[in-house]
């Protein structure tokens, strides 16, 4: 019955995805779609996206020094070059909240990209359209002394630090505009969960061999001084090699350090992997959940590392457990 009541279903989403995309526009989104809901903040207007970036003040500035000062001490030797050189491209250690339009004129220059500022986590199908035309849309507010150590929302030094000197590099600024055109294709066929945990094990946690050696490219380690040595050095942790259909099917935390981090040889091996892949195909196969969890070591695996999970196993975030 499921089988007979799918098939039109594939084909509908096969037929329409030969059809030529038009990137300039908002991808269309069909009723059966989820994606994410949102609803907009009283100051941000009906286009939900923040023309101007904020005036941010002193404090704001030196919260941005002080959280700079507090990552260089951490990734000389661990972040990957291409971030470290981005750095210096961008000169984002000159001091204060970096100006958008300065960084996009710059960004501009090197790979076509800009920056544009969003008020907060946008929609996806917003976020797939924004890469798609090599636009990096970055979260405008910056934490609070508060928050200095753990926020779950990415905000300017999250995005801005983290995500933008990367895009300085040629090959991994055509990977996330690859990946932008990609939501298009997951969300006919209703598999945005699949593509987000691609994005969640390379862009956010992602780590790369340099000289044999594991060092981090993923945005969501290189902006906390704690997962930066504990995804590199820890014991709890997996290190495997990245396998695209293997990723796609695998569980991920949003809100505790990752039990799994995936390697990649390089941003070219990164971009082969999943540009040259048959995800029609992939899709067509994948169930409606994740098949393994964010822990598992399975047979297909190269693996690295095989992690004790130690942090996990006494409790975590919110435990007294150590990040070892
Ligand atoms: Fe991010």
């Amino acid at each position: 019955m499921t089988d007979i009541a799918e098939k039109p279903r594939e084909a509908d989403a096969r037929e329409a995805d030969d059809r030529p995309h038009d990137f300039s526009a908002l991808p269309v989104v069909s009723n059966d779609v989820y994606t994410a809901p949102l609803k907009r903040p009283a100051h941000v207007g009906e286009d939900w996206l923040e023309p101007q970036q904020t005036q941010y003040d002193s404090e704001d500035d030196k919260i941005w020094d002080d959280l700079f000062a507090r990552q260089m001490g951490v990734l000389p030797g661990r972040a990957c070059s291409a971030m470290l050189e981005g750095l210096e491209k961008l000169d984002l250690g000159k001091g204060g909240v970096p100006d958008f339009g300065e960084l996009s004129e710059e960004l501009g220059k090197l790979t076509g990209w800009s920056v544009v500022p969003v008020p907060m986590l946008i929609p996806d199908h917003v976020f797939f359209w924004h890469l798609a035309n090599r636009r990096f849309p970055a979260g405008n507010f910056i934490r609070t002394r508060e928050t200095f150590d753990y926020i779950q929302e990415p905000d300017v030094f999250h995005d801005v630090f983290g995500h933008v000197p990367l895009l300085t590099d040629p090959t991994f600024a055509d990977y996330m505009q690859e990946y932008g055109r990609a939501g298009w294709k997951a969300m006919r066929y209703n598999k945005l969960k699949a593509l987000g945990a691609l994005y969640w094990y390379t862009v956010e946690f992602g780590l790369m061999l340099e000289a044999g050696e594991p060092r981090i490219y993923g945005a969501g380690i290189l902006s906390g001084p704690t997962e930066a040595i504990f995804a590199l050095e820890g014991e709890s942790p997996n290190r495997i090699m990245l396998n695209v259909d293997r990723v796609m099917r695998t569980d991920y935390v949003i809100d505790d350090l990752q039990p799994t981090y995936f390697v990649i040889e390089s941003f070219e091996d990164l971009y082969r992997q999943t540009v040259e892949r048959d995800f029609d195909r992939l899709y067509r196969n994948l169930g409606a959940g994740f098949t393994y969890a964010n822990s598992a070591v399975i047979d297909v695996d190269n693996v690295l590392h095989r992690g004790t999970q130690e942090y996990f196993l006494r409790g975590g975030r919110g435990s007294s457990a150590k990040p070892v």
